[in-house]
């Protein structure tokens, strides 16, 4: 029996992920872009935002696979429907370049390559003797897939690591409740932040989280823009109290010309690009998820509706 997937993904992407689909999928299946299909022809849509047209409307779908990590722009879709399995994008291609992403903003602020920036503009050749990882603490702000390989290559470097989780558990890496929060800012050196978009979580960095950050700290942001007020976080960095801050993410994207985050000198910014989705492993994610849904067996990374993410 043949089957048709259809993917909606941004045209700069849509080729790449269209030649890794056909390549990871076996011949059962049709791919091609969603407009080649009628609606009630398609059982799975691959999607990366931004969407180009609704979810709705499609009578047949069994699967709606995210091409990313972040789902929040598709659960923003006012024609999806909670009774179709809308998953994750799970791609171990991303989570290691996350993790490396991660490393890189926390050993450029450990080894003072942020100082010494600051310091080369004016010619100021001062050697600052630094501390030892043991005693740098980098603190998650999440610890889902894409978080935890890079929380695992800080531990293994040496740095103390913990991170705030929604059900706080025995874990390899300590976790720790939304209620211990302020009392871990206050012995933090970095904040990473890894979150999903929630209720919760929207505009949870503000004012009081980076008062509360032990003084001279930095904050890595590699999940999305609206996690953070963005006036709170430049009033933090021009006090000096925060050190720096390394940005993959923003409110808008592209990051508007005129915004104060591209000539701040205590801003490391990056577009969008600390875990790029990589679509042949993407694809091969794909290709298991279509095979678990043909032997009916549980897919993975399915969105809790309820939990938001
Ligand atoms: C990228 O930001 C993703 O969510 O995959």
């Amino acid at each position: 029996m043949r089957h048709n997937l259809g993917v909606m993904a941004p045209p700069n992407e849509e080729d790449r992920w269209l030649g890794a689909l056909v390549e990871a999928l076996d011949d059962s299946w049709t791919v091609e872009r969603v407009e080649a299909f009628a609606p009630d022809q398609l059982e799975v849509i691959a999607a990366a935002p931004p969407l180009r047209r609704s979810l709705s409307g499609f009578s047949n779908l069994r699967l709606i696979q995210s091409l990313w990590a972040g789902v929040e722009v598709i659960l923003k879709d006012p024609g999806l429907r909670t009774d179709i399995p809308l998953a994750r994008m799970k791609d171990p291609q991303m989570e290691a370049s996350m993790a490396l992403s991660v490393l890189a903003h926390v050993l450029a602020f450990h080894l003072h390559h942020d100082e010494y920036r600051r310091q080369q503009a004016r010619s100021d050749w001062s050697q600052i003797y630094g501390v030892a990882p043991g005693e740098r603490t980098v603190t998650f702000l999440g610890l889902g897939a894409m978080a935890r390989p890079a929380a695992r290559a800080l531990r293994d470097a040496g740095f103390r690591v913990g991170a705030m989780v929604r059900s706080p558990r025995p874990d390899e890496i300590e976790t720790f409740g939304r209620d211990q929060l302020d009392a871990r800012l206050a012995k933090t050196d970095v904040l990473v932040n890894v979150l999903p978009v929630t209720e919760e979580t929207r505009e949870l960095i503000d004012a009081d989280v980076f008062a509360e950050l032990a003084n001279g700290s930095a904050f890595v942001n590699v999940a999305r823009g609206i996690h953070v007020v963005d006036d709170d976080l430049l009033a933090a960095l021009d006090s000096g109290h925060l050190r720096h801050a390394f940005l993959d993410v923003f409110r808008t994207e592209p990051l508007p010309p005129d915004h104060p985050f591209w000539l701040h000198p205590r801003v490391t910014l990056t577009p969008h690009m600390a875990a790029p989705t990589f679509p042949p492993s993407g694809a091969r994610f794909v290709a298991q998820q279509l095979v678990r849904l043909e032997r009916g067996e549980p897919l993975e990374h399915l969105v809790d509706h309820d939990a938001g993410y």
